[in-house]
């Protein structure tokens, strides 16, 4: 008995750990369309900058509470949010005229 409540508490660790990390995509066009670039994990609390890589759009997934997007120029490390949204998947779309350079979750 003792060791089954070990093995299903080492379960739930493994599997909240895992639910830590969230993993972003970029892509070239709008509503995550076009070129697809390449998949980053993203830690909580984390500033996540895609540096040359920066996107028209994002597709996230495993987003713990909220992630925030900011876009290039002067507020690109994750300095002003321009879009947040909740926890979870989907997608986001930079405004026109704009990339996505950073990524920031929680
Ligand atoms: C997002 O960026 C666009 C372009 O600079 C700007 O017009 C818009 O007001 C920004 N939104 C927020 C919430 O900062």
């Amino acid at each position: 008995m003792k060791f089954n409540v070990l093995v299903i508490a080492s379960a739930l660790l493994a599997s909240a750990s895992v639910a830590m990390s969230a993993t972003i995509t970029g892509f070239a066009k709008a509503d995550c369309t076009g070129t697809k670039g390449k998949s980053f994990n993203v830690k909580p609390n984390e500033c996540s900058t895609l540096r040359g890589d920066s996107a028209k759009s994002i597709r996230y997934s495993g987003v713990p509470n909220q992630i925030k997007f900011f876009i290039s120029g002067p507020h690109d490390i994750c300095t002003r949010a321009n879009l947040t949204r909740g926890g979870g998947s989907g997608c986001a779309t930079a405004p026109p005229g704009f990339n996505w350079e950073s990524v920031l979750i929680s």
